[in-house]
Protein backbone atom coordinates (compact mmCIF):
# COMPACT_ATOMS: atom_id res chain seq x y z
CA UNK A 1 0.00 0.00 0.00
CA UNK A 2 1.18 3.86 -0.85
CA UNK A 3 1.92 5.97 1.80
CA UNK A 4 -0.70 8.85 2.04
CA UNK A 5 -0.01 12.41 0.54
CA UNK A 6 0.54 14.92 2.76
CA UNK A 7 -2.60 16.57 1.17
CA UNK A 8 -4.78 13.35 1.63
CA UNK A 9 -3.47 13.18 4.90
CA UNK A 10 -4.64 16.93 5.88
CA UNK A 11 -8.43 16.45 4.40
CA UNK A 12 -8.47 13.17 6.54
CA UNK A 13 -7.28 15.16 9.63
CA UNK A 14 -9.80 17.96 8.56
CA UNK A 15 -12.33 15.26 8.30
CA UNK A 16 -11.95 14.21 11.63
CA UNK A 17 -12.07 17.29 13.18
CA UNK A 18 -15.38 18.44 11.53
CA UNK A 19 -16.78 14.97 12.67
CA UNK A 20 -15.43 15.70 16.43
CA UNK A 21 -17.31 19.43 16.43
CA UNK A 22 -20.15 18.29 15.25
CA UNK A 23 -20.96 15.41 17.29
CA UNK A 24 -19.86 17.79 20.53
CA UNK A 25 -22.12 20.82 19.28
CA UNK A 26 -24.81 18.24 19.69
CA UNK A 27 -24.11 17.94 22.98
CA UNK A 28 -22.89 20.96 24.08
CA UNK A 29 -22.79 24.43 22.49
CA UNK A 30 -19.43 25.53 21.40
CA UNK A 31 -19.31 28.33 23.50
CA UNK A 32 -16.70 28.52 26.72
CA UNK A 33 -20.01 29.79 28.75
CA UNK A 34 -21.33 26.21 29.13
CA UNK A 35 -17.97 24.29 28.15
CA UNK A 36 -16.14 25.84 31.31
CA UNK A 37 -18.95 23.85 33.44
CA UNK A 38 -18.09 19.93 32.42
CA UNK A 39 -16.37 17.80 34.34
CA UNK A 40 -13.33 17.26 32.46
CA UNK A 41 -12.90 21.19 32.27
CA UNK A 42 -14.42 22.11 36.17
CA UNK A 43 -11.28 20.04 37.32
CA UNK A 44 -8.49 20.52 34.66
CA UNK A 45 -8.86 23.58 32.82
CA UNK A 46 -11.54 26.01 34.22
CA UNK A 47 -9.25 28.14 35.71
CA UNK A 48 -6.56 27.94 33.59
CA UNK A 49 -8.52 29.14 30.63
CA UNK A 50 -10.37 31.85 32.55
CA UNK A 51 -6.93 33.19 33.97
CA UNK A 52 -5.68 33.34 29.82
CA UNK A 53 -8.88 34.74 28.66
CA UNK A 54 -8.84 37.67 31.80
CA UNK A 55 -5.39 38.98 29.73
CA UNK A 56 -7.94 39.42 26.70
CA UNK A 57 -9.56 42.72 26.38
CA UNK A 58 -11.94 45.29 24.64
CA UNK A 59 -10.73 46.30 21.37
CA UNK A 60 -7.73 43.84 20.94
CA UNK A 61 -6.94 41.85 17.88
CA UNK A 62 -6.83 38.05 18.75
CA UNK A 63 -5.70 34.90 16.86
CA UNK A 64 -6.74 31.48 17.69
CA UNK A 65 -4.33 28.48 16.01
CA UNK A 66 -6.30 25.10 15.63
CA UNK A 67 -10.06 26.80 16.40
CA UNK A 68 -11.66 23.95 15.97
CA UNK A 69 -15.65 24.70 16.86
CA UNK A 70 -14.61 27.96 18.14
CA UNK A 71 -15.25 28.38 21.19
CA UNK A 72 -12.32 30.00 22.62
CA UNK A 73 -12.10 31.86 19.46
CA UNK A 74 -15.72 33.34 20.48
CA UNK A 75 -14.57 33.77 23.77
CA UNK A 76 -11.90 36.19 23.51
CA UNK A 77 -14.51 37.68 21.01
CA UNK A 78 -16.71 37.64 24.15
CA UNK A 79 -14.20 39.61 26.09
CA UNK A 80 -14.34 42.40 23.53
CA UNK A 81 -12.16 41.55 21.41
CA UNK A 82 -11.79 41.32 17.38
CA UNK A 83 -11.09 37.83 17.24
CA UNK A 84 -9.90 35.36 14.31
CA UNK A 85 -9.78 31.78 14.35
CA UNK A 86 -8.03 29.39 12.04
CA UNK A 87 -8.04 25.86 10.96
CA UNK A 88 -7.83 23.67 8.47
CA UNK A 89 -11.84 21.93 8.90
CA UNK A 90 -14.24 23.51 7.26
CA UNK A 91 -16.87 21.63 8.79
CA UNK A 92 -15.64 22.60 12.12
CA UNK A 93 -15.57 26.36 11.06
CA UNK A 94 -19.20 26.05 9.70
CA UNK A 95 -20.11 24.39 13.37
CA UNK A 96 -18.42 27.96 14.86
CA UNK A 97 -19.60 30.23 12.05
CA UNK A 98 -23.27 28.92 12.90
CA UNK A 99 -23.17 29.17 16.68
CA UNK A 100 -21.47 32.15 16.33
CA UNK A 101 -24.37 34.11 14.13
CA UNK A 102 -26.83 32.74 16.46
CA UNK A 103 -25.65 34.75 19.37
CA UNK A 104 -23.65 37.36 17.41
CA UNK A 105 -26.10 40.30 19.09
CA UNK A 106 -25.01 39.12 22.84
CA UNK A 107 -20.87 39.30 21.45
CA UNK A 108 -19.29 42.44 22.45
CA UNK A 109 -16.46 41.79 19.82
CA UNK A 110 -16.44 40.38 16.86
CA UNK A 111 -15.28 36.46 15.41
CA UNK A 112 -14.30 35.30 12.24
CA UNK A 113 -13.23 31.82 11.15
CA UNK A 114 -11.07 31.22 7.97
CA UNK A 115 -9.99 27.87 6.61
CA UNK A 116 -5.76 27.91 6.90
CA UNK A 117 -3.37 24.88 6.63
CA UNK A 118 -1.05 25.89 9.58
CA UNK A 119 2.26 24.33 8.56
CA UNK A 120 2.07 26.86 5.44
CA UNK A 121 0.49 29.47 6.55
CA UNK A 122 1.16 33.29 6.23
CA UNK A 123 -0.12 35.88 9.01
CA UNK A 124 0.16 39.37 8.98
CA UNK A 125 2.83 41.64 10.50
CA UNK A 126 2.53 42.86 13.90
CA UNK A 127 -0.87 42.59 14.11
CA UNK A 128 -2.52 40.74 16.83
CA UNK A 129 -2.31 41.86 20.48
CA UNK A 130 -3.02 37.89 21.95
CA UNK A 131 -2.10 34.26 19.81
CA UNK A 132 -3.41 31.62 21.51
CA UNK A 133 -2.85 27.63 20.57
CA UNK A 134 -4.85 25.02 22.21
CA UNK A 135 -3.70 21.16 22.02
CA UNK A 136 -2.73 22.10 18.29
CA UNK A 137 1.06 22.22 17.94
CA UNK A 138 1.77 18.86 18.57
CA UNK A 139 -0.01 18.15 15.38
CA UNK A 140 1.73 20.33 12.97
CA UNK A 141 4.93 19.61 11.21
CA UNK A 142 6.23 22.61 10.04
CA UNK A 143 6.92 24.01 13.97
CA UNK A 144 9.41 26.79 13.43
CA UNK A 145 7.31 27.85 10.46
CA UNK A 146 4.38 28.14 12.88
CA UNK A 147 6.17 30.10 15.25
CA UNK A 148 8.27 32.10 13.20
CA UNK A 149 4.54 33.23 11.39
CA UNK A 150 2.84 33.57 15.33
CA UNK A 151 6.52 35.58 16.40
CA UNK A 152 5.58 38.05 13.12
CA UNK A 153 2.43 38.54 13.76
CA UNK A 154 2.06 39.63 17.00
CA UNK A 155 2.88 43.28 18.21
CA UNK A 156 5.69 44.07 19.86
CA UNK A 157 5.09 43.04 23.61
CA UNK A 158 1.86 40.84 22.28
CA UNK A 159 1.07 37.53 24.18
CA UNK A 160 1.41 33.97 23.05
CA UNK A 161 -0.76 31.58 24.76
CA UNK A 162 0.09 28.15 24.45
CA UNK A 163 -1.64 25.09 26.40
CA UNK A 164 0.05 21.72 24.53
CA UNK A 165 1.75 18.27 25.53
CA UNK A 166 5.24 18.68 26.36
CA UNK A 167 8.13 16.25 26.96
CA UNK A 168 7.78 12.35 27.42
CA UNK A 169 6.24 10.59 31.04
CA UNK A 170 8.74 9.91 33.62
CA UNK A 171 8.36 5.96 34.71
CA UNK A 172 6.78 7.47 38.35
CA UNK A 173 3.71 8.99 36.65
CA UNK A 174 3.21 6.32 34.36
CA UNK A 175 3.62 3.90 38.19
CA UNK A 176 1.16 6.28 39.61
CA UNK A 177 -1.13 6.50 36.69
CA UNK A 178 -1.80 2.71 36.41
CA UNK A 179 -2.32 2.42 39.97
CA UNK A 180 -5.23 4.83 39.93
CA UNK A 181 -6.48 3.79 36.12
CA UNK A 182 -6.00 -0.30 37.48
CA UNK A 183 -8.07 0.40 40.79
CA UNK A 184 -10.74 3.35 39.86
CA UNK A 185 -13.75 2.43 37.79
CA UNK A 186 -13.06 3.54 33.94
CA UNK A 187 -13.91 3.40 30.26
CA UNK A 188 -11.60 0.38 30.47
CA UNK A 189 -13.19 -2.65 31.81
CA UNK A 190 -11.05 -4.66 34.78
CA UNK A 191 -10.89 -7.40 31.69
CA UNK A 192 -9.13 -5.63 29.45
CA UNK A 193 -6.87 -3.40 31.77
CA UNK A 194 -5.10 -7.15 33.39
CA UNK A 195 -5.13 -8.14 29.82
CA UNK A 196 -3.29 -4.42 29.21
CA UNK A 197 -1.13 -4.66 32.68
CA UNK A 198 0.05 -8.41 31.34
CA UNK A 199 1.29 -6.78 27.82
CA UNK A 200 3.02 -3.40 28.03
CA UNK A 201 3.29 -3.44 32.25
CA UNK A 202 3.65 0.38 33.98
CA UNK A 203 2.76 1.92 30.46
CA UNK A 204 -0.74 0.52 30.19
CA UNK A 205 -1.72 3.76 31.26
CA UNK A 206 -0.01 5.76 28.19
CA UNK A 207 -0.80 3.27 26.04
CA UNK A 208 -4.37 3.82 26.62
CA UNK A 209 -3.99 6.92 26.66
CA UNK A 210 -2.34 7.30 23.27
CA UNK A 211 -5.29 5.19 21.69
CA UNK A 212 -7.98 7.20 23.04
CA UNK A 213 -6.28 10.59 22.02
CA UNK A 214 -5.91 9.12 18.30
CA UNK A 215 -9.69 7.57 18.23
CA UNK A 216 -10.56 8.15 14.98
CA UNK A 217 -7.09 8.08 13.92
CA UNK A 218 -5.21 11.34 13.68
CA UNK A 219 -3.09 10.83 10.65
CA UNK A 220 -0.51 13.75 12.72
CA UNK A 221 -1.98 12.49 15.91
CA UNK A 222 1.91 13.57 17.73
CA UNK A 223 3.54 15.11 14.45
CA UNK A 224 4.92 17.63 16.40
CA UNK A 225 6.33 15.99 19.20
CA UNK A 226 9.38 15.31 17.44
CA UNK A 227 10.16 19.27 17.22
CA UNK A 228 10.34 21.10 20.74
CA UNK A 229 7.95 23.72 20.72
CA UNK A 230 9.04 25.24 24.03
CA UNK A 231 12.86 25.37 22.63
CA UNK A 232 11.72 27.11 19.73
CA UNK A 233 9.72 29.73 21.19
CA UNK A 234 12.27 30.32 24.15
CA UNK A 235 14.23 31.54 21.41
CA UNK A 236 12.34 33.88 19.62
CA UNK A 237 9.84 34.98 23.06
CA UNK A 238 10.26 36.22 26.51
CA UNK A 239 8.57 33.63 28.58
CA UNK A 240 6.49 35.43 31.07
CA UNK A 241 4.96 32.24 33.29
CA UNK A 242 5.24 28.37 32.52
CA UNK A 243 2.56 26.67 34.06
CA UNK A 244 3.22 22.43 34.14
CA UNK A 245 -0.67 20.77 34.41
CA UNK A 246 -1.05 18.10 36.37
CA UNK A 247 0.46 14.96 35.60
CA UNK A 248 -2.39 12.43 35.95
CA UNK A 249 -5.85 13.81 37.04
CA UNK A 250 -6.14 14.56 33.05
CA UNK A 251 -6.62 11.32 31.82
CA UNK A 252 -8.35 10.07 34.66
CA UNK A 253 -10.68 12.48 34.92
CA UNK A 254 -11.77 11.56 31.40
CA UNK A 255 -11.84 8.10 31.72
CA UNK A 256 -13.14 7.71 35.31
CA UNK A 257 -16.76 6.29 35.24
CA UNK A 258 -18.49 7.61 38.56
CA UNK A 259 -21.17 9.86 39.08
CA UNK A 260 -20.23 13.15 39.81
CA UNK A 261 -21.57 13.58 43.31
CA UNK A 262 -18.37 10.63 44.01
CA UNK A 263 -15.86 11.87 41.16
CA UNK A 264 -16.16 15.51 41.71
CA UNK A 265 -14.63 15.57 45.33
CA UNK A 266 -12.00 12.69 44.22
CA UNK A 267 -11.14 13.91 41.85
CA UNK A 268 -10.42 17.58 43.16
CA UNK A 269 -8.50 15.94 45.98
CA UNK A 270 -6.54 13.77 43.22
CA UNK A 271 -5.98 17.12 41.23
CA UNK A 272 -4.70 19.28 44.24
CA UNK A 273 -2.53 16.41 45.61
CA UNK A 274 -1.20 15.99 41.90
CA UNK A 275 0.01 19.45 41.36
CA UNK A 276 1.96 19.35 44.72
CA UNK A 277 3.76 16.20 43.32
CA UNK A 278 4.65 17.68 40.37
CA UNK A 279 5.97 21.12 42.22
CA UNK A 280 7.87 18.79 44.18
CA UNK A 281 9.20 16.62 41.04
CA UNK A 282 7.91 13.76 42.25
CA UNK A 283 5.52 13.45 38.91
CA UNK A 284 6.38 14.73 35.66
CA UNK A 285 3.63 16.70 33.73
CA UNK A 286 2.92 16.52 29.77
CA UNK A 287 1.17 19.05 30.03
CA UNK A 288 2.38 22.89 29.83
CA UNK A 289 0.85 26.13 30.01
CA UNK A 290 2.72 28.81 28.69
CA UNK A 291 2.30 32.74 28.21
CA UNK A 292 5.50 34.51 25.85
CA UNK A 293 6.13 37.93 24.80
CA UNK A 294 7.11 38.87 21.94
CA UNK A 295 10.56 40.89 22.39
C1 LIG B 1 -6.94 18.71 19.37
S1 LIG B 1 -7.84 19.76 18.30
C2 LIG B 1 -7.92 21.23 19.28
C3 LIG B 1 -9.08 22.12 18.91
C4 LIG B 1 -9.28 23.34 19.83
N1 LIG B 1 -8.11 24.16 19.90
C5 LIG B 1 -9.70 22.88 21.21
O1 LIG B 1 -8.89 22.98 22.14
O2 LIG B 1 -10.85 22.43 21.36
C6 LIG B 1 -6.63 20.16 17.05
C7 LIG B 1 -7.15 21.13 16.00
O3 LIG B 1 -6.07 21.46 15.11
C8 LIG B 1 -6.57 21.48 13.79
N2 LIG B 1 -5.43 21.24 12.87
C9 LIG B 1 -4.65 20.14 12.80
N3 LIG B 1 -3.71 20.27 11.84
C10 LIG B 1 -3.91 21.50 11.29
C11 LIG B 1 -3.27 22.23 10.24
N4 LIG B 1 -2.24 21.72 9.58
N5 LIG B 1 -3.73 23.45 9.96
C12 LIG B 1 -4.79 23.99 10.63
N6 LIG B 1 -5.43 23.35 11.61
C13 LIG B 1 -5.01 22.12 11.95
C14 LIG B 1 -7.60 20.39 13.75
O4 LIG B 1 -8.51 20.53 12.68
C15 LIG B 1 -8.25 20.56 15.14
O5 LIG B 1 -9.36 21.42 15.09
Amino acid sequence: MTEPTYEQKLAAEAELWGRDAVEKAQAVPPDWRYHRHLRHNVIYHTADIDAFLEQVKPGMTALELGCGSGWLTLAMAQRGAAATGLDISEQALIVARTYYESIRESVSGSAAFDVADLNNVSLPANHYDVIAVKGTLHHLMNMAHVIDEMHKALKPGGLLWVSDSHGEETLSTTLVASGLMFVLPTVVSYRDKISGLIRFGTKAPSRIKASIEAEGLSPFEGAGREHDWLKLIEARFDIEQRIPAPAVTGYITHQVRLPDGVALPLLRALHMVDRLFVRAKVLRSTGLILYARKR
